[in-house]
């Protein structure tokens, strides 16, 4: 292949991805996933400690995790007071919002609700779009990522250039994906029904499968900040 064939795919690649919140019920070839998982495991790590382990969650297991953890959030948004024994193990996000991240967060979440036609207050409409997260947005597929929780601050890097390159490799092959830090606050229930080991903590979860081509929300592409603002060239 030549240089400009390779540029070409990898950058459509990349560009391409994007994340799904509607799939269909096709299921994904084992053999399909194995290979995504093969080729994203060439991910660099520190030191190659390898730090990832990767839970294929599908089938009646898969129907389990999202029948406890849709249970789960429904009980918190009936007493909120239960969210207290759901908490992450790491904090994802600030305590503190502040500027530029607020506003491109706020313009996130109001892009994607305007699209669905959730206004300001519908707190019903938010609950069960936040709600699909726990439905895999239908995906056959739930990959899970733990690292053993004694590893350092680093293997969370580690594990996300391999989550990227899972997304990336899934794309080459017509998949989607949706990485998902909504499982980490349910991690109690999805450690105890994909069956891992008390020192494993779980990292994020990700909906894969075959997008749902006629769902809107699926055409809701972010904006990028351009290179100009978030390079500096560093020189003399
Ligand atoms: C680590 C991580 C966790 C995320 N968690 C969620 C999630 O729980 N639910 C969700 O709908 N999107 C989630 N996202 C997707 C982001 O909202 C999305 O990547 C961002 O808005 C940029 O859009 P794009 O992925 O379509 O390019 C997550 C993304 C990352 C990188």
């Amino acid at each position: 292949m030549d240089q400009a064939t390779i540029i070409a795919a990898v950058d459509q690649t990349i560009s391409s991805r994007h994340s799904v919140r509607a799939f269909l019920d096709t299921p994904v070839e084992p053999e399909t996933i194995k290979e995504i998982l093969r080729v994203a495991s060439r991910a660099p790590s520190g030191t190659n400690t390898q730090p990832w382990k990767v839970y294929v969650v599908t089938g009646t297991k898969r129907d389990e995790l999202v029948q406890r953890v849709c249970q789960a959030q429904m009980e918190i948004y009936q007493n909120p007071a239960l969210a207290e024994q759901y908490k992450e193990t790491f904090s994802y996000y600030p305590q503190q919002w502040f500027s530029p991240y607020i506003d491109r967060r706020r313009e996130n979440g109001w892009g994607l609700y305007g699209l669905l036609n959730i206004q300001k207050g519908e707190k019903e409409k938010m609950a069960r779009q936040q709600m699909r997260n726990f439905q895999l947005f239908d995906a056959p597929v739930g990959l899970f990522f733990t690292v053993h929780k004694d590893l350092g601050i680093g293997s969370k890097m580690d594990i996300s250039m391999m989550m990227q390159n899972v997304m990336i490799a899934a794309k080459a092959r017509g998949l989607d994906t949706c990485p998902q830090a909504a499982w980490n606050h349910f991690h109690s229930i999805v450690l105890d029904v994909i069956g891992a080991p008390a020192e494993e903590e779980l990292v994020c979860g990700m909906a894969l499968g075959y997008a749902d081509p006629e769902h809107i929300v699926n055409t809701f592409i972010t904006p990028r900040v351009p290179v100009e603002e978030f390079t500096i060239f560093v020189d003399e």
